[in-house]
Order: C-alpha cells, then structure tokens, then sequence
C-alpha cells in the first residue's frame, strides 16, 4: 500500500455527452466545497478525474490513452480516478489493466467521490459503482456560480433498449428529479448567473414529476414552472425520445415563450426495417407526422437528430430511406456516428456487421447531406431579427459570440457584455454561424 498526501488541486476532463459535462461540473463543485483548487493545467494537478463516455468504441478507448498519457517524466503520477459511463461498464478491468488509478466511480455514485479519494489517499483502491441515484444528487452541495448558459440534469437513465445502445446499462433505469428539487437548482443558477439553462435527460422528454399539491405534470409543465423565474430568459432541453413527445410538450411550444425554438429528436434511420431491429419504437411515417405537429405548434422550429450508419445488415437501399428522410424532415443540424458495436448489447450479436469502408462512405454521402441542410437553414435566418445571449468574447477584438434562439452561433461587434440578451440583425450565413449587427435602440 502506497499513501500519499492529501491533494490539494484537480482537474476533471468530461468526455461525451453533456449529462457529463453536468455531472463533472457537480465533481468540481464537491471537490471544490472539500478545500481543493480546480486547476486547468492537467500536468500540474494532484487528483485527476477521468469522467468517461461508453458509447462508441473508440470514446472508451481514449480513457486508456488519457491514463497512459498522465504519467510524469519522473514516472509518478496524479492520483487518477475514473469515473462516468466506462467506470460503470468497465470498473474491474480498468482496475486490472491501469495500476495507476485508484478510485473508479460510476455515473450514479460520484457523490462519494471525497471520500474514496480519501481512501485512496491512504492507500487504498477503490470502486463504487450503485446504481440509486436519488441519494446522488441529495448529497451533492448547493450550486452557486454560473456562466449565462447551464445545464440542469432533471432525468437520468433509459427504459427504451434500443440494440446498440449501452445507455440502459451504463446510466441504468429511467429516474426523475422531483419537481422542487429541480425548481431550486434553476434558481440557484439563475442567482448565480444563468440566463439560459438547457434540462437535460437521456431521454429528457420522459420526466414525470408531481406540481405543488400533488398534479402529475410532464416536461412541458416543468417548463412552465421554470418560465415563472423572472431572470430566467430562455429554456432548452435535450435529448428527447419521439415516443415521449406529447402533446402537451408540443403545445409548450406555441404557449410557453421562454421555451426555445429548437428540437433534437433523433430518428437514427430512416429504414423500417432497420428502426424495428433497433428497437426503435417508430417508423419513419410516424417520425416525420410527428414533426408535422411540432412544425404547426412552432413553424420556425429548428430540427436536430441523431443517425447510426451501417447498423448490421443495413443495404444500400435502407441506407438511401436514411438519406431520403434527411430530405423530408429538413434539419437544422444533425450529429452521425458510424455504428460501434457495444458489448452486451443484442445488435453487437447480430449477423451482418458492415465493413468499415462501407460505413465510411456511407457516413461521408449522409454528412453532405447535413451540412447542405445546415448551410440553407443558416442562410435562410439571413434578414432575420432575433435575441442573441452572449456567452463569450470572439476572435477578433470587439467582436462577441452568442446564440440565436435556434442554437446559430451569432457574432457581431459591438459594445456588449456576456451573459446580455441583444437584438441582433443576422447579415451573413456561413456553414457554422452567422454574422449579425447589433439593433441600435432608439432613445426612450
Ligand atoms: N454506435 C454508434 N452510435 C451510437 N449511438 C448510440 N449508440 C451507438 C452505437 N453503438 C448514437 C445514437 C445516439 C447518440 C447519442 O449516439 O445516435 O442518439
Ligand atoms: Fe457517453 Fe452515453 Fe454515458 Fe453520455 S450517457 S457519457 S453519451 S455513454
């Protein structure tokens, strides 16, 4: 047994999604109320927490490489602790093949996160990865700074099964936040400086929860609630399912005006075959009628999805009804991922695993596609007046960088200061943002 003294600084590296970006966010807030410095210089830190993404192959791969790559000239290294999806997936054989780290800590477990750095501390070598995670974010101290833009996790976990998703494995059973705890943190944000705040769940769109005196009330009514806080401007959420997408949540969108016009809905495949081996629970017909709703809630809405190419056994012509619903659906975005098979999901087991330079050039014609689609949709808010929330300064001198309402990155030069709502002109469209001019106002 080796011990070590206390550590005094940390780092902590979020990888993946941004219910990680949150959950290290709250690992700096517990390591931070326990007396130690974050330090961004990752070298000079005493504790670093690795807080890991299992999703694809090669998101678990950069654990390893960051683990190798944290030891010293002197051979020593940081006291390392892993945490997030791969901890959870992987916890005895990180332990087994990194000497090096000494704590690993699962998604749901990470309020424990001091004391099993002190355990290690005196030498030992520990791994907690349960899965209730109620007891996580009861223990987790109160927020109190934030930037203009937050995140807020309001729904952990997935009953859905999709089969090439370890998600229902890593973050385990669906769980939601209680609505009071939720419209405490939100404030607490908002006091510390939040403008925006997205709400983020895997599948976000399924939290239920109960309003004061006991009515059960869906995202759209958390929402509303959350409208309520006077400087709160703006709510977005993500990531949402299309079976949770009710009618309420589609209402919210017409009636609630903080609610942002933005949507990531990820449909993965446009295939029914492929979708049904999925175990997806829509078609592509259902899919692109539901987005007829959203569209006539809000016409202006702004689309986001998610797509797999070359889940196993998909043809080339079940690829082409991919393509062929990224021409019906009209996205403002997407995100698209080569399919990585996942241990101990059923997909990983199916016959029909597509070469890899099959995915490749799949993955390149659906891309294309995308940014078309990103380009015309930026080029179609050119003549637009809309609210931007600054979130930083730009490159150039004088020039600030924020957020339209349907997640454009905007600059424009001007006097401004970050976390201020200004309307702004959009006068040019590039492929990833938008140049715009600050609306003078006139004299009161
Ligand atoms: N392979 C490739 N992409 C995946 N995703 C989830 N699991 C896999 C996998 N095994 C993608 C889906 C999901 C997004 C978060 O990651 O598109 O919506
Ligand atoms: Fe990665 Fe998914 Fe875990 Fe997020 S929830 S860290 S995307 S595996």
């Amino acid at each position: 047994m080796s011990t070590r003294t206390p550590p005094r600084t940390f780092h902590v590296k979020s990888f993946g999604c941004q219910m990680n970006v949150y959950d290290g966010e709250r690992m700096a807030e517990l390591l931070t109320a326990e007396g130690m410095t974050a330090t961004d210089v990752r070298e000079n830190a005493d504790l670093v927490v690795l807080n890991t993404c299992h999703i694809r192959e090669k998101a678990t791969e950069k654990v390893y490489s960051d683990i190798g790559r944290l030891r010293r000239e002197d051979g020593t290294t940081p006291l390392i602790a892993v945490a997030g999806c791969v901890a959870q997936a992987e916890g005895p054989e990180i332990m087994a093949r990194a000497p090096s780290v000494r704590v690993v800590v699962g998604p749901q477990a990470y309020h424990r996160l001091p004391q099993m750095v002190a355990a290690a501390v005196a030498g030992g070598r520990e791994t907690e990865t349960d899965m209730p995670a109620e007891a996580k974010f009861a223990a987790l101290p109160k927020r109190r700074k934030s930037g203009p833009t937050a995140f807020l996790t309001i729904q952990e976990g997935c009953n859905k099964f999709c089969t090439y998703c370890v998600v229902p494995y890593t973050r385990g059973a669906e769980i939601s936040r209680p609505f009071a705890d939720l419209v405490d943190e939100a404030q607490a944000l908002v006091d510390g400086g939040a403008r925006e705040i997205t709400l983020l769940g895997q599948n976000v769109n399924a939290w239920t929860g109960a309003a004061p005196g006991g009515r059960a009330i869906g995202l759209a009514g958390l929402a509303e609630a959350l409208a309520r806080i006077p400087d709160l401007a703006r709510i977005r959420y993500t990531t949402s399912h299309p079976a949770d997408m009710d009618d309420a949540l589609i209402a919210a969108h017409a009636d609630n005006p903080k609610l942002m016009p933005f949507l990531h809905l990820p449909v993965q495949s446009g295939n029914d075959r492929v979708l049904k081996a999925m175990n997806r629970s829509h078609s592509a017909e259902s899919y692109l009628r539901l987005i007829e709703r959203v569209r006539a809630a809000r016409p202006d809405i702004a689309l986001s999805g998610d797509f797999i190419v070359g889940f196993p056994g998909e043809t080339e012509a079940e690829f082409a009804d991919t393509l062929a619903i990224i021409d019906a659906a009209g996205y403002a975005q997407a995100f698209s991922f080569k399919y990585s098979p996942r241990p101990g999901t059923p997909a990983a087991a199916m016959d029909g695993q597509i070469a890899p330079e099959v995915m490749d050039e799949r993955l390149a014609r659906l891309q294309d596609r995308i940014n078309r689609d990103q380009l015309a949709f930026n080029r179609a808010s050119v003549g637009r007046r809309c609210t931007v929330l600054v979130e930083r300064r730009g490159r150039q001198p004088g020039q600030w960088l924020g957020k339209s309402p349907w997640l454009q990155s905007v600059h424009f030069s001007d006097e401004a200061a970050i976390g201020d709502l200004v309307e702004v002109d959009l006068i040019e469209a590039g492929p990833n943002s938008l140049s715009g001019r600050r609306v003078v106002q006139p004299a009161a």
